[in-house]
């Protein structure tokens, strides 16, 4: 099949670059012709694990072009995909100018009928307003249909989110679009979920504001978990063992972040703000997970005495591994409140080498970042960092601190660290470890204490 997927960010690349793997023929289209240039000349200008061979391979077989002229890109191709971004507006609504750009231009392109999709996350009815310009315009006659076909692809695992997904959602009007959607996707032995456009739109928002919920609940247990001395990850693991549950996404740490699911849980609230329906269970979400890092920065702060001139080291600043992105990353806000304590900050990422904080000293590698300093706090769970040498580490903290806030490092393992090597360790959710091993409930700072989650 041609294919023309419109917008080149990590869901359009994937999207083509995977598409062409099955085997189609697929142009990708931007406006950003520096990335355009690279693409061509088959270099990924983001960090995706596998993207990269996949696009080269696609280049080498002929199955995949790129290109800035969108025009042209839209009439060669049958299927047009639309992967454009749709981030926040100030009141939370999703800003659809990007999307209505490109349709404004399918509306005046020629070429034969086509089918457009929107993988874009879209709020409902997107579909419907769109179908309404192109059917009032001169593509008329041309267009099958719009469809929506939401992306599920975790950043870091998007290829194998794309390949192996769970399921496809489809959501069209017409027989001809479902045929030609299931023949697409024929390659892929996973399920296809059809619905109509409008639900398929919803599904998207649901899946996200369900992932984020089960996160704050966890996180909301974590604290509980705190106050009653009890270790959230033996609570988690007994939750998820519940196969109605599910194991995912119960990992309890310093909230989510990244560029999906704190715009996504925005939208879905306007959405409903937009229809009079109240939305309370994602509002609450949305509040714990604001609420998270003030946990991890009062544990620092109680541990410390004070934090006015202490020197803290953070290590991971991405909002999550296997990324370079720091979009709504809960790192930021971390260093804004060390910052505004007046901590002095160092930090290290092994995939950032520009921080949007200037008082933010950064470094090229872990021991570099956590010498000389009072506490380090963990905020991304990079493997490289479960593999520290904890002696060496004892020696270059001073007060041998240790702020998991991702509760990445085993709770036995850091007992047997703590005691042999005089630190202290503290996580989210599982009790304290002292430097001599021993264990006493997670410390809750008093004034965080039976605070209400504003
Ligand atoms: C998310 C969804 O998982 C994808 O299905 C969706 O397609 C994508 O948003 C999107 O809408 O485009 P992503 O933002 O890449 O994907 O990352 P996730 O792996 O979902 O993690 C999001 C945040 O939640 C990260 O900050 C992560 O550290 C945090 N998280 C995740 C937890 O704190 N605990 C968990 O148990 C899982």
């Amino acid at each position: 099949m041609k294919i023309t997927v419109i917008g080149s960010g990590y869901v359009g690349l994937v999207t083509g670059a995977c598409l062409a793997s099955l085997g189609h023929q697929v142009i990708c289209a931007d406006t950003d012709a520096g990335k355009i240039g690279l693409l061509a000349s088959g270099k990924v200008p983001l960090f995706e694990e596998g993207l990269e061979p996949l696009v080269k391979e696609a280049l080498t077989d002929g199955r995949i072009r790129f290109t800035t002229e969108l025009a042209w890109s839209i009439e060669e191709s049958d299927i047009l995909f639309i992967t454009v971004g749709t981030p926040s507006l100030p009141d939370g609504e999703a800003d659809l100018t990007q999307l209505w750009s490109v349709v404004n231009l399918i509306a005046k392109s020629g070429g034969g009928r086509k089918l457009l999709v929107i993988k874009s996350t879209v709020p409902v009815g997107t579909c419907d307003s769109v179908e309404d310009l192109l059917r009032h315009g001169i593509a008329r006659s041309r267009i099958i249909d719009v469809a929506h076909n939401p992306e599920f692809l975790r950043q870091g695992n998007a290829v194998r989110d794309f390949l192996l997904p769970d399921r496809i959602v489809v959501g069209c009007k017409t027989e001809e679009a479902r045929t030609i959607m299931s023949d697409l996707y024929a390659g892929i032995a996973s399920p296809v979920h059809h619905c109509d456009r409008r639900s398929a739109e919803l599904i998207k928002y649901g899946s996200n504001a369900f992932l984020a919920m089960k996160i704050s609940f966890i996180n909301m247990m974590a604290n509980l978990s705190d106050e009653l001395g009890v270790d959230v990850d033996e609570v988690s693991a007994g939750i998820g063992a519940d196969r109605r549950i599910g194991p995912h996404f119960l990992q309890s740490g310093i909230g989510y972040g990244g560029s999906c699911f704190p715009k996504d849980m925005k939208a879905i609230q306007a959405l409903g703000k937009s229809v009079g329906c109240e939305l309370p269970l994602i509002e609450a979400a949305e509040r714990i997970n604001g609420k998270q890092p003030q946990f991890i920065v009062g544990k620092l702060k109680h541990s410390l005495q004070t934090m006015r001139g202490s020197r803290i080291a953070l290590l991971g600043l991405t909002f999550k591994p296997m990324t370079d992105d720091i979009r709504e990353a809960p790192s930021l806000t971390v260093c804004r409140m060390c910052l505004a304590e007046g901590a002095i900050v160092h930090a290290y990422d092994p995939m950032i080498r520009q921080y949007p904080m200037q008082e933010v000293v950064l470094h090229g590698d872990a021991y570099s970042a956590i010498d000389g300093c009072d506490a380090i706090v963990l905020l991304t769970e990079w493997d490289e960092f479960r593999l520290l040498d904890w002696g060496r580490v004892r020696k270059a903290v001073r007060n041998g601190l240790i702020v998991d806030g991702r509760n990445m490092l085993s709770h036995s393992g850091m007992r047997s660290v703590c005691e042999q090597y005089g630190m202290t360790y503290l996580s989210v959710g599982r009790p304290a470890i002292d430097r001599y091993g021993l264990t006493s409930p997670g410390v809750i700072p008093q004034y965080l204490r039976n605070t209400r989650v504003k």
